[in-house]
């Protein structure tokens, strides 16, 4: 399947999400076999602006493609704007994309106040004329990220409106931004849109573990499945759920494993200028949750002050029998 201008070799992706999908994550989950990476949502104004911390989220690399950079906005000049300058920065070699996403779907109030993420849902002109613009100022492909509506599923719509504004792909969260994660099933609506669209369709929401993210892709006939918040803390489901596809089964991951591999992000995010004391305290807490002894080791990773002091706990954590 072609997403942007890149053909994925498998069949799940890594999800944005802020403050987490950083280069060195993205690098790690890449490795351990996410087919593609989108960067953590950047605000078009900003970009437009020229902002350092923004030019920082929107960093990517050559080893870490397929990847895709998001970004939201609440008008079709800035976002066009913006979809503009990232192309160019692309053509010049400076940043790496095989598309540019724009964020339908980001429920956070103070997004939708400013009347951008999933705010649009209400207003699909609005959704088409931003998108029209991304498409039109782009030397990239443009994709979109939607959830299935406002209040009510209007998913198809959505997701013809966007094909005939000329977005080469799209990734539909199934649940509507006012129901949150509230819902627990209802995935099989994807399989509509699937049928509607001649685009590239990734499934998202709830590919909490190997088995789902493959049922996932099963039941709904999606191109690829989107899995976010199972992967923090956790790449190797990346490598899990292709094991499970291909082979049939998978292996439970060994602490020793998840501990070289958060030593490995830290040691990227080093490398790549992305590594502060709160990105990976943030990080390491995900890495140990859910193994025993996680409540004092979260407890030493709140007060670790340093990159080292994290890194320090980590290495020397063992989870309690
Ligand atoms: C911490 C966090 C940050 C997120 N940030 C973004 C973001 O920047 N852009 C976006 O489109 N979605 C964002 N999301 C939403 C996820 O990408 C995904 O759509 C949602 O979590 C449902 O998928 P899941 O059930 O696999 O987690 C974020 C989610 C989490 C948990």
């Amino acid at each position: 399947m072609k997403y942007g201008n890149s053909e994925l070799r498998g069949k799940f992706v890594l999800g944005p999400m802020a403050a987490y999908t950083d280069i060195a994550f993205r690098l790690l989950c890449r490795r351990a076999g996410a087919a593609m990476c989108f960067t953590e949502f950047a605000n078009a104004e900003a970009i437009n602006r020229g902002g350092k911390n923004t030019d920082a989220l929107l960093q990517t690399c050559k080893e870490e493609m397929p990847v895709g950079i998001q970004i939201f906005g609440a008008t079709p000049e800035a976002m066009g704007k913006s979809a503009a300058a990232i192309s160019a920065r692309v053509q010049d070699g400076e940043l790496f994309a095989s598309c540019i996403d724009i964020n339908f779907g980001c429920p956070a109030g103070s997004v939708i106040r400013a009347g951008a993420g999933s705010a649009l849902l209400k207003s699909p002109e609005k959704m088409h004329a931003i998108a029209e613009a991304c498409v039109k100022h782009s030397s990239l492909p443009v994709t979109a990220k939607i959830r299935a509506g406002w209040r009510n599923d209007s998913a198809v719509e959505l997701a013809k409106m966007l094909e005939s504004a000329g977005v080469a792909g799209i990734t539909v969260h199934w649940r509507t931004a006012t129901e949150g994660r509230k819902r627990q099933a209802g995935w099989e609506m994807l399989r509509e849109v699937k049928e509607a669209v001649g685009i590239p369709l990734i499934g998202n929401g709830g590919a909490s573990t190997p088995e789902k993210a493959v049922r996932f892709l099963n039941e709904t006939g999606c191109d690829a499945v989107m899995i976010s918040s199972a992967a923090l803390g956790n790449p190797h489901i990346f490598t899990q759920a292709n094991d499970l596809l291909e082979k049939g089964k998978y292996r439970e991951t060994l602490w020793g494993e998840k501990r070289a591999s958060f030593l490995e992000y830290a040691s990227l995010a080093q490398k790549h200028g992305v590594a502060t004391p709160k990105r990976l305290r943030a990080q390491a807490i995900e890495w140990v949750t859910g193994f025993n002894g996680v409540k004092e080791a979260r407890k030493r990773l709140n007060s670790a002050k340093t990159e080292e002091a994290v890194t320090g706990i980590i290495s020397s954590f063992t989870p309690n029998q």
